[in-house]
């Protein structure tokens, strides 16, 4: 039975910012050794954003703040958390939430990063429900902001294809009750963590030797190991949520899955046995933005009306450490 009694915890608004430049395949041609067709093959990318050498990542996280709490309806005077998720901050100190905070006045709010890699932004929003839930807080924003392409060996084809830069942010609050978050499901296995690496302060001998080239500083990957986990791992976080919410497939209208690479999406839902049409695919456009992926994501579907007041979603993330996320939203606007 739902009420109008303000007990559930769901998202209020979104936002999203993406750079202005594009970095296409035919560019990466010239760049490496790869071919369009391996990349649209293999992945499904066909483009990415990336920030200016001097564009501080921040600037992103704040036009996407803005846009949420717009879209929300509230100020910033109103928030009382901010989280960022990242892993590839500007500074280490003051924390990328800090930065935010302070640039879109924010003064009632306190602040702090969020490292889940690519699950960031499900880890936050796992987090800002229980704040929420518990009446502590009452308006937390989060704002995923990436810029991979500051981490990327540009010389290394293996992944410099994949990767791109962006920010998605929501505010989450009250919602009525019956709607919003649901059911929860996040995880971690960091005896795999090993399959994704970026250094940072430290480095061991056996990551400086995976790094073939001067800047020892970047992402490496195991590809087909962390392929293999992403295809199992999605489809049973996604089932997961739906059955602890008692519902079946049938009764989801989409599911929003982190945007790594196509075939990953295309081998969950195969897994799951749901159709393509019912899952989100924008990979194509940006490649993986790690954390940012899934915000910006589901702000490009209800922008374009395919999440409806009442509708059933299903949010679902994997990454680096290695961790995972899902969630089960009835959607409230
Ligand atoms: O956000 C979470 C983190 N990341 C992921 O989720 C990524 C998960 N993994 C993947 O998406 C895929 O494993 C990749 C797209 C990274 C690679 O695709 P794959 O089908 O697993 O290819 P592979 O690594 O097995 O490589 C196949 C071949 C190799 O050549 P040989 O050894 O068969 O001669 C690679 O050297 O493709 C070659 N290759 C490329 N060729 C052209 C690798 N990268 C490229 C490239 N262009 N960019």
């Amino acid at each position: 039975m739902v009420s109008s009694e303000k007990t559930g915890v769901g998202i209020l608004g979104l936002g999203k910012s993406l750079p202005e430049k594009v970095l296409t395949n035919s560019d990466l041609e010239k760049m490496v050794d790869t071919s369009d067709e391996w990349i649209v093959k293999r992945t499904g990318i066909q483009k990415r954003r990336l920030l200016e050498k001097n564009q501080p990542l921040y600037e992103l996280g704040v036009d996407a703040a803005n846009k949420a709490m717009a879209d929300a309806g509230i100020t910033a005077e109103e928030i009382d958390l901010v989280i960022v998720t990242t892993e590839t901050p500007d500074y280490l100190a003051p924390s990328m939430a800090c930065i935010i905070q302070g640039k879109i006045g924010a003064k009632n709010a306190a602040a702090f990063d969020l490292n889940a890699a690519c699950s960031g932004f499900m880890y936050a929003l796992t987090v800002a429900k229980q704040f929420i839930d518990t009446g502590f807080y009452k308006h937390i924003l989060i704002v995923a902001c990436e810029g991979l392409s500051r981490v990327v060996d540009w010389k290394d084809r293996a992944t410099c294809v994949l990767f791109g830069d962006g920010a998605g942010a929501a505010v989450v609050g009250p919602v009525e009750q019956g709607y919003g978050i649901q059911a929860i499901e996040m995880g971690a296995d960091g005896t795999m963590g090993h399959n994704i690496t970026i250094p940072c302060l430290y480095m061991n001998e056996e990551d400086a030797a995976k790094r073939e080239h001067e800047n020892k500083n970047v992402i490496w990957m195991d590809g087909s190991e962390v392929f293999k986990f992403a295809v199992r791992t999605m489809a049973y976080a996604s089932e997961k949520v739906i059955a602890d919410s008692n519902l079946t497939l049938d009764d989801i209208k989409l599911i929003i899955p982190h945007q790594a690479n196509s075939r990953i999406i295309e081998g969950a839902a195969k897994r799951l046995g749901v159709p393509e049409s019912k899952v989100y695919i924008n990979v194509q456009e940006y490649g993986n933005i790690s954390s940012a992926c899934i915000p910006i994501a589901l702000n490009e579907a209800v922008e374009k009306g395919l999440v409806s007041k009442g509708d059933n979603i299903v949010l679902v993330g994997f990454g680096g450490g290695l961790t995972w996320a899902s969630s089960m939203i009835r959607w409230s606007k």
